[in-house]
Formats: structure tokens, sequence, C-alpha cells
């Protein structure tokens, strides 16, 4: 695990992300708020993303539009910024389908374009301050997942209090590179009960460790203190 402190994550982040993509890879991105001003970084990068695919590591089960959509906010933070012929590929959750049919077809789609068993090249992850991770919320159904890639989550562990969809272990534990970006005061606690030696159990973040790939933590000072 490479535990890098830094002043500006979002930089760091945005360089990452801009280096896979342009390798033309697949990238499952995080939702929530903390990653917005990787992405507009990001976009502002003159390189050709337009090899890249960008899948959604969780989605709020929204209708199209709305604000709380993790899809629409990659959407007005990356892709709408970068000028059409250099634009990355951003495959949406199909959330009008209700999270359980939603989570299938969007397994389906993992299956079609990366194969039976999809290796992400880059996974982004945020860290809510109860140590959830994606949509994996503590106590919750999805942390026992061992079979599927992708599924529906009836109940949210935190605001927004709507139902999600989101990549489980199995997926995240297979990609290439598994990166958490997490910023503030608040989350320093959460990061130790993930990261700190011994991890918590309990913590769904805790469980994210890629088996045959790398895990970078970017975080900032204040974030940090949880694992110094
Ligand atoms: C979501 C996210 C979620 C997020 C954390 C941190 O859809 O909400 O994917 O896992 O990364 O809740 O959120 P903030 O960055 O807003 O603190």
């Amino acid at each position: 695990m490479d535990v890098r402190i830094v002043d500006d994550p979002a930089r760091v982040v945005a360089d990452l992300l801009v280096d896979v993509a342009s390798a033309g890879g697949h990238v499952a991105l995080a939702g929530g708020s903390t990653p917005k001003r990787a992405y507009e970084l990001a976009a502002q990068s003159d390189a050709d993303l337009s090899a890249a695919t960008l899948w959604l590591g969780d989605e709020r089960v929204v209708p199209p539009g709305d604000e709380r959509s993790n899809g629409g906010m990659v959407r007005t933070t990356l892709c709408d910024r970068v000028p059409a012929e250099r634009r990355p590929r951003l495959i949406e959750v199909e959330t009008e389908l209700g999270p359980e049919a939603a989570a299938a077809a969007y397994e389906t789609r993992l299956r079609e374009e990366l194969g039976h068993h999809p290796r992400l090249d880059l996974v982004l992850l945020g860290l809510g301050p109860d140590s959830h991770t994606a949509s994996l919320f503590p106590g919750k159904p999805a942390l026992a997942e061992t079979r599927r890639l992708v599924t529906g989550v009836p109940e949210a562990g935190m605001e927004p209090q709507v139902p999600r969809v989101t990549m489980t272990f199995p997926l995240l534990n297979a990609a290439r590179e598994v990166v958490f970006l997490v910023s503030g005061a608040d989350k320093a606690e959460a990061l130790r009960r993930a990261f700190g030696e011994p991890p918590d159990e309990c913590s769904p973040a805790a469980h994210v460790r890629p088996g045959a790939g790398t895990l970078t933590l970017v975080l900032d000072q204040a974030a940090g203190e949880g694992l110094q």
C-alpha cells in the first residue's frame, strides 16, 4: 500500500487519471463531492482521452438529470469539458431499470467489454465518514457478495438516502490499480479504521485490497492524520 499525503490530492489524481485514460484504459470513477476537482483538472489536460472508457464505481438510483447522479457529475465536471474528438466514453448506469436490474445490466456490459473476468485498469474510490466506499455501506448485504460484479443496494447507509448500484469487492479487488482519494479531517477516523494496523473488519474500505494490483491512498494532510 502506497500512502501519499500531499498538498493537492486532486492534482495527483487528475494526472493519474489522464495517464491511464490516454493509454486507452478502463477506469471506474468515484462519485460524491471529493473527486469533482480532480475531474475538472483532468478535463483541462490536452491529452487525447478518446480511447478510454469510463465506468461508475457506484451510482445513485435517481432519474436522469437529477443533481445527485454520479453519472451526471462526471459528465459535467469531465466529459462535457473535453472536446468531442478527445472525449472519453462514459458508460452510465440505466437507473430507470431499478437497482437490481440496472446492476445486472451494468455487469453484463462490463463482461461484454472486458470479458468474463473483468480487470479494470484503474479504480478511483472515495471514503465516507462511516468508512463506506462506492456504495458498500457498513452492515449491508452487498458486503458479502462474492460472485456478482455489480449489485443493487436497496437501502443506502448515508445521504443521499436513495437506492444505489455498486461495484462489488470481487470486481474492485481484481483491478490493476486502486486509488483512494480522501480529504478532510472528518475522514481521518474512517481512514484509520480502513487502513490502520490492524484494520477494522467492520470497515467496508478495509476489504478493498487488490489481489494482483496496486493500492494507493492519495490524501490531504487533514485526512492523513488518521494514519499518522
Ligand atoms: C457516492 C460515492 C461514495 C463517496 C463517499 C465520499 O456515490 O456517494 O461513490 O462512496 O465516495 O460517500 O463522498 P464525499 O467525497 O462526498 O465525501
